[in-house]
Order: C-alpha cells, then structure tokens, then sequence
C-alpha cells in the first residue's frame, strides 16, 4: 500500500474551508437532513478521498461544491469559501461561470455529462470556448486532440469525431477526464468516476488519474467506495457516515491509525473483503435514516463501543494530532 509518505501534512490555508455545512430536503416522509454540519478542508493540491457507505452523504457533499442541488433542497446552511469566495453567496450565474472556470466534475456515469447527439469534439470544443472564449476553432481543435492524447486515446483523430454511444465505457470516462482536465480547473471532484467499470478499465482508469495528478496542479476531491484504490492515489483522507465527517486526516496516518470505531469497522469490511475473495463483510446494521432528526452520536445504535454517553448528545470533533482528527465521545478509552 503506498502510504505518501512525502505528502504528510496539508499546508496551513486550504483551498476550500467548509464549515457546519447541512443540506435539507423536503420529501413526503418529512425533512431529510443529508449532510449535518461537515466540517472539511480541501488542502491545496492535494488529494482529498471521500469514503463511507452508501448514504453516508459522499454524493451530496459533492453537490454542494458544484452547487448543483438537486429541486427539493429546502435548505442549504454554513459555509463553503473557495479561495476566499463563499460559494453559498454566488448568483446562480457566478456559480454557473464558476463551473466552467475553477471546478470540474467527473461523474460515476459519463453519460450524464455527455450529450448522445454531439461529438467527442463537439463536447471538448465547448468546454474551451467556455473557458477561452477567444480561442479559434483550429486551436481548440488542437487542443482537443492533445486531451484526448493526454488521457490515453491514441487513435485521438478518429475519436473526435465519435459520438458516445460509439466508445466503450472506458473511453467514454478518458473523454470525461479529459473534459474535465481543459477546464484547467483549481478543484476537480470525481464521485466515483471508476465504479461503473469492470475491474481491467478501472485499473486502467485508476493508472491514469494517477499519472495525471503529477501533472494536475489543481485540488482533487475523490469519493470512492474502495479504500485500497483512496490509499493508492489520495493525500488526505474524509470518513462521512449518516451525513457527518467522522473522521479526517493525511490518508496514511489515518488508515495506520485509525481512530473512529467506524473507521476501523470500514477497514475490517475491506480486509475481509479481500480475505473472502469479493464477499464482502458488512457492518452490523442500518445506516442513519436521514429524515431522523440527530439527538445523539449518529453512529451509536451500530458501534460495539457505544454506551449511554453516546446516546445522551452529539460528539464534535477532536484533534488527535498530525492533522488527524475524530469525532467520538470515547476516543481516550477505546485506543
Ligand atoms: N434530493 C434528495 N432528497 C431526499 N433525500 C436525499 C436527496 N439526495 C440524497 N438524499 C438522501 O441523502 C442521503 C445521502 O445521499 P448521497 O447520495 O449523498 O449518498 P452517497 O454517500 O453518495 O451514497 P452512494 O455511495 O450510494 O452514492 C441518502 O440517504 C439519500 O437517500
Ligand atoms: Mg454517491
């Protein structure tokens, strides 16, 4: 397992800083509270994983950086300053220039970013003229071919003039990267961009995002159910459960030290996962029902460790050192 050891400790101001995010919705059953309060930096070039399990909130924080909420968010509270600016503040058209300026999403499904009816070309050319309105149509031609190049399609020429539905699923993903990468964006958030592959392409997707972090200068959030693949490629690491941060740190030093007992009982599930050859063990339980208003831990009804004190109010996080933190009311005792 590469542990990065080179790339420790984020530096002091990070790129974005969010403070007591939360993200309701109305649905029939009553408000669904799907983020409650997350606290998180996105150190500066650095390689933020997301983990935790379906439902934990991954997605949706996603969302909150692109500001890209789904019709039933009745409300969006605290803060997201992205290099100073609170994105929760923009007009829906500074965020929409924004997007095509300084983040990038690549998506679990390529499909939801590219358009059936236009081209592989068609696709690059816009995002350039987006982001360059100035450039002519033979420099951003050329510069469409680069990007495609630049994420492993050889055969660029030929692919530009592809519709989707023509390229597999794998090369469907490299034209997303490649979208995503002419945006030359400060934040790139990729929510689970290998999760729809077979296990080859994913290897090959996974290559690929790792040899273009060394050129990437920007900041990249990657949500991802795998630990082993978050270890593999990202700096800091961010457990969410139930719409919480649980626990946070330079990836290393949270997986060598783990200090939330969900933490431990997700690296449990993968190494017997990787015992069992794919069957894999899951933690006892239910996650937290978003529409349940939070009184108390949100993980004590499945933590082995849980006691009254876990049922009586809601833990903050602590510091644990080296940039690592958790949030667990019994964090001295069950070392
Ligand atoms: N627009 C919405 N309205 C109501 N509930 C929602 C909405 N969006 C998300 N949720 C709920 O919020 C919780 C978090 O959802 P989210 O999609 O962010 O999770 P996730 O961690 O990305 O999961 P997955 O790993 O399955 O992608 C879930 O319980 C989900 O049902
Ligand atoms: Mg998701």
């Amino acid at each position: 397992m590469d542990t990065n050891v080179n790339r420790a400790a984020a530096p002091a101001t990070p790129l974005v800083a969010i403070r007591n995010l939360q993200l309701e919705a109305s649905t029939a059953r009553g408000t669904a509270h799907i983020l409650r309060g997350i606290d998180l930096d996105i150190g500066r070039g650095r390689i933020l994983g997301v983990v935790g399990e379906s439902g934990s909130g991954k997605s949706s924080l996603a969302s909150c950086l692109l500001r890209l909420l789904p019709a039933n968010i009745s409300r969006v509270g605290g803060s997201v300053a992205f290099d100073g600016t609170e994105l929760l503040q923009l007009s829906d058209a500074e965020m929409a220039s924004w997007r095509g300026r300084r983040v990038a999403m690549i998506f679990q499904d390529p499909m939801t970013a590219l358009n059936p009816l236009f081209t592989v070309a068609t696709h690059l050319v816009d995002v350039l003229r987006r982001r360059y309105p100035e450039i002519s149509r033979q420099d951003a031609l050329q510069r469409a071919r680069d990007a495609l190049v630049s994420v492993g399609i050889a055969d660029a020429q030929l692919r530009l003039a592809a519709y989707p539905h023509q390229l597999s699923g794998g090369m469907r993903q490299r034209v997303m990267i490649a979208m995503a990468l002419l945006v030359e964006p400060d934040l790139l958030v990729a929510d689970e961009p290998t999760t729809a592959l077979d296990a080859t392409v994913e290897a090959q997707i996974v290559d690929l995002l790792e040899a273009l972090r060394r050129k990437f200068s920007g900041s990249i959030v990657f949500i991802s159910h795998h630990l082993g693949l978050v270890a593999q490629l990202c700096d800091d690491l961010c457990v969410m459960y139930g719409g919480t941060v649980v626990e946070t740190g330079p990836v290393a030093e949270v997986l060598a030290r783990p200090r939330h007992p969900y933490t431990r009982a997700l690296l449990e599930c993968e190494l017997e996962d990787d015992a069992h050859e794919g069957r894999l063990k899951s933690i006892p339980g239910e996650v937290q029902d978003p529409v349940k208003p939070m009184t108390a831990c949100v993980f004590a009804p499945r933590c082995e460790h849980a006691q009254a004190q876990c049922l009586a109010g809601v833990p903050q996080p602590s510091d644990v050192g080296a940039g690592h933190r958790a949030t667990c009311f019994r964090l001295e005792e069950i070392r």
